[in-house]
């Protein structure tokens, strides 16, 4: 069972990543934590490429470094955790390139960043998309005692894209959007009832 956890940086998607993981264990599921870009050495030797101060990177080879960070996430660390019966909950997954890369940077249409982000995941799919929706100022004030990465410094507008991609996702099944703003222990709670009602449906 492959879960992601998607929304805008500071939208509280790693803090519920993590809580659905330990109560998982805490019920004596293997569980494998993921996170991306990242996760595999060449994965985070990309995510410094990505996110750190560096060369400048353009929204076509941003796009291609994410998915190939990916591909080698998926080929390496979660298809054989899968194979083995383990539950994978990973902090984001392609819905980031998407939103991000798709809508926020502007540079491809729906169809195409579909077909892309299928090859890059060697066609697997999260059963179930956690997407933690916050507005944009709520993001902001929760990201501000931490250094803004590359990608964090974009301005207003282009995470009020980035967010509108994740509303039009939000259309498939697999998505559960989440009002972010609620406490986290609320949210929580809906998240642990989705999963083990997917856990069980499937065993
Ligand atoms: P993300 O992974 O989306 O960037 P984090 O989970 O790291 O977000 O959370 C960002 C900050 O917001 C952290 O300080 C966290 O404690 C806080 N936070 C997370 N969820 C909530 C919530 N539901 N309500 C209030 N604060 C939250
Ligand atoms: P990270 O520190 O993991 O995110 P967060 O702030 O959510 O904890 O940084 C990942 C950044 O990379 C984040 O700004 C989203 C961005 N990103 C993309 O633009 N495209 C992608 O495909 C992925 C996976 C991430």
């Amino acid at each position: 069972m492959f879960f992601s956890f998607e929304g805008i940086d500071g939208s509280g998607k790693s803090t519920q990543a993590r809580l659905l993981s330990e109560a998982l264990r805490a019920r004596g599921h293997a569980v494998l934590d993921v996170r991306e870009p990242g996760g595999t050495s060449l994965g985070e030797r990309i995510r410094g490429l990505l996110l750190d101060p560096g060369p400048h990177v353009g929204p076509r080879a941003e796009v291609l470094l994410f998915s190939a960070a990916r591909a080698q996430l998926v080929a390496a660390v979660i298809q054989p955790a899968l194979d083995e019966g383990t539950v994978v909950v990973a902090d984001r997954f392609y819905d980031s390139t998407t939103a991000y890369q798709g809508y926020g940077r502007g540079i491809a249409s729906e169809g195409w960043m579909e077909q892309m982000n299928r090859f890059a995941a060697h066609e697997i799919a999260p059963d179930r998309t956690y997407f933690v929706d916050v507005p944009i100022a709520t993001a902001a004030s929760r990201r501000a005692d931490r250094p803004n990465d590359r990608m964090e410094a974009m301005p207003d507008e282009f995470y009020e894209r980035v967010r509108a991609g994740y509303h039009a996702l939000a259309v498939h099944s697999r998505v559960l959007t989440l009002d972010g703003t609620r406490p986290v222990g609320a949210l929580h709670e809906a998240i642990l009832d989705d999963a083990l009602s997917a856990l069980s449906q499937r065993s």
